[in-house]
């Protein structure tokens, strides 16, 4: 008796299961131009002929846009282990690569992320597999974990946030986006059938919860500011007061920085008959979350009020580079969604399964290393200088404008996309926007208001073009066009 039969499957079924190689398939082809790419000063790209470049619109594809510029995977030569040449190719690559990050780094402005920070001394770390995969206070039986510094971190942000270690549960996320999907499931696994509320403002990743949890959701209306407006947040609560409501507040939205009041919100409840059992608060701070506590006069965002969750952005402010986030919520809310996993020897209460681990340690590498006073300093050199930014602007003839509690600048959107994508700026309709973060300098700013002067002049020189109306976006006092100015 063939012993086999059962374990090994036959050819032919693997055949049928396996696409077939093509023909022409050559495992040795060399490719023609190994090397990627070199982003130049300008934000173009030198040596690609076949790249799309379209340097006035660059349209969004599905499925083209990425193509076009990859570095395809090769097959090693038989012979490469011997003459090195396919690690040589690898070095260039890598070494090239590094150099437009360098370029890139150097020329960024518009999205919120701190890139000043040295991290070497964690590079020792590197070789290992680090996977805080479960519940961050309960061990499981993957030992190469970074929990103590996961839970070191955690209590951190509990303290800033006024909550009690043995009230508190959260945990190291992949970013902001996962926080709020988190916020917004614990909302809605405490109130199943509760409305989801959220200015229109929001960053698109509460709506995107909407949208998987299959809530309904209802967009309040904005001040031109971006702050939510709590005269339509009342008229739509008290219209369904009849289920609860889970509401996400923005302390800093994506574009404009605008920060919601959270106290004016909670007030906003009240008023409208909802006692602080049907409602549910999830706080979106992905950037300003670490801001708001050092700066004065800002609402604080505190578990001492009836809030259920907050979450932060660790790559934005802190700055690490990885995408990481932190998440804590009330330890009583997050009974209802947690599970039990034999397999884990730990409990599943989080959105993903593997969960970074090195991440952990890069935020409490930065937290130790700049402590409650560091993050201050920061802070209030980040908002001098967007103060300084927006005035330069506004002296220069450019409509501006920047929030109280806020380092984004927003103004009027570049005629050039050019230039829009060598400062990496973040546009949407008539404006774009800076943010300020720690690693913009003056110097920095400096340079980006002198070219944006000497390209402004041109767009505008034969009368064809005007300076943009951004009255609508930002109101008329912060619009300088030919209307308002
Ligand atoms: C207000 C706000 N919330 C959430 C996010 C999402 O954060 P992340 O990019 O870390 O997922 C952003 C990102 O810019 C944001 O501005």
């Amino acid at each position: 008796m063939d012993r086999s039969v059962g374990i090994v499957a036959d050819e032919s079924s693997i055949m049928k299961a396996v696409e077939p190689l093509p023909e022409d398939f050559d495992p040795t082809a060399v490719i023609k131009d190994p090397v990627p790419p070199v982003v130049e000063n300008n934000g173009s790209v030198r040596g690609v002929t076949k790249m799309r470049e379209d340097k006035s619109k660059r349209e969004i594809v599905l499925g083209r846009n990425v193509h076009t510029s990859c570095l395809e995977v090769t097959e090693p030569d038989a012979d490469d282990e011997m003459t090195g040449d396919r690690d040589a190719y690898m070095a260039s690559v890598l070494a090239r690569y590094r150099k437009s990050l360098m370029e890139r780094t150097k020329h960024h402005l518009g999205y919120p992320y701190n890139l000043d920070f040295d991290y070497g001394a964690l590079a020792q770390l590197q070789h290992f597999s680090i996977n805080n995969l479960g519940d961050p206070f309960i061990e499981s039986n993957y030992g190469v974990h970074s929990r103590q510094f996961e839970v070191g971190v955690l209590d951190w942000f509990a303290r800033l946030w006024e909550i009690e270690k043995n009230e508190y549960w959260g945990y190291i996320t992949n970013c902001g986006t996962e926080g709020n999907l988190h916020g917004i499931l614990v909302g809605r696994e405490v109130f199943p059938d509760g409305i989801l509320y959220t200015s229109r403002e929001t960053h698109y990743s509460i709506f995107k919860a909407a949208r998987m949890y299959r809530m309904e959701c209802m967009k309040v209306d904005t001040h031109c500011t971006g702050e939510i407006d709590c005269d339509d947040f009342k008229a739509k609560i008290s219209r369904n007061k009849d289920k609860p409501a889970i509401v996400n507040v923005n302390i800093g939205t994506t574009v404009k920085g605008a920060v919601d009041d959270l106290d004016l919100v909670i007030k906003t409840l009240e008023e409208a008959g909802f006692s602080h059992n049907r409602f549910y608060i999830h706080c979106d701070g992905a950037l300003f979350g670490l801001m708001m506590p050092f700066v004065k006069r800002a609402p604080k965002v505190s578990f001492k009020k009836p809030i259920g969750s907050v979450s932060v952005s660790g790559h934005k402010f802190v700055g690490c580079p990885m995408p990481c986030g932190v998440q804590i919520t009330r330890l009583e809310h997050v009974n209802v969604l947690s599970r039990n996993v034999e397999y884990l020897a730990s409990r599943d209460a989080t959105i993903m399964g593997s969960r970074n681990g090195h991440a952990p340690i890069f935020l409490w590498y930065t937290l130790n290393r700049k402590g409650y006073r560091g993050f201050q300093k920061e802070v209030q050199k980040c908002l001098r200088n967007a103060h300084y930014l927006k005035d330069r602007l506004r002296d220069s003839g450019i409509g501006a404008m920047l929030n109280e509690l806020s380092s984004t600048v927003v103004f009027e959107r570049p005629h050039d996309e050019e230039f829009t994508r060598r400062w990496q700026l973040a546009c949407q309709g008539n404006i774009a926007h800076v943010v300020v973060m720690p690693n913009i300098t003056i110097e920095k700013l400096d340079k980006f208001l002198e070219e944006l002067v000497v390209k402004r002049a041109k767009w505008f020189e034969d009368g064809n073009c005007q300076p943009r109306c951004i009255a609508s976006d930002v109101g008329e006092s912060s619009c300088l066009c030919a209307l308002h100015k």
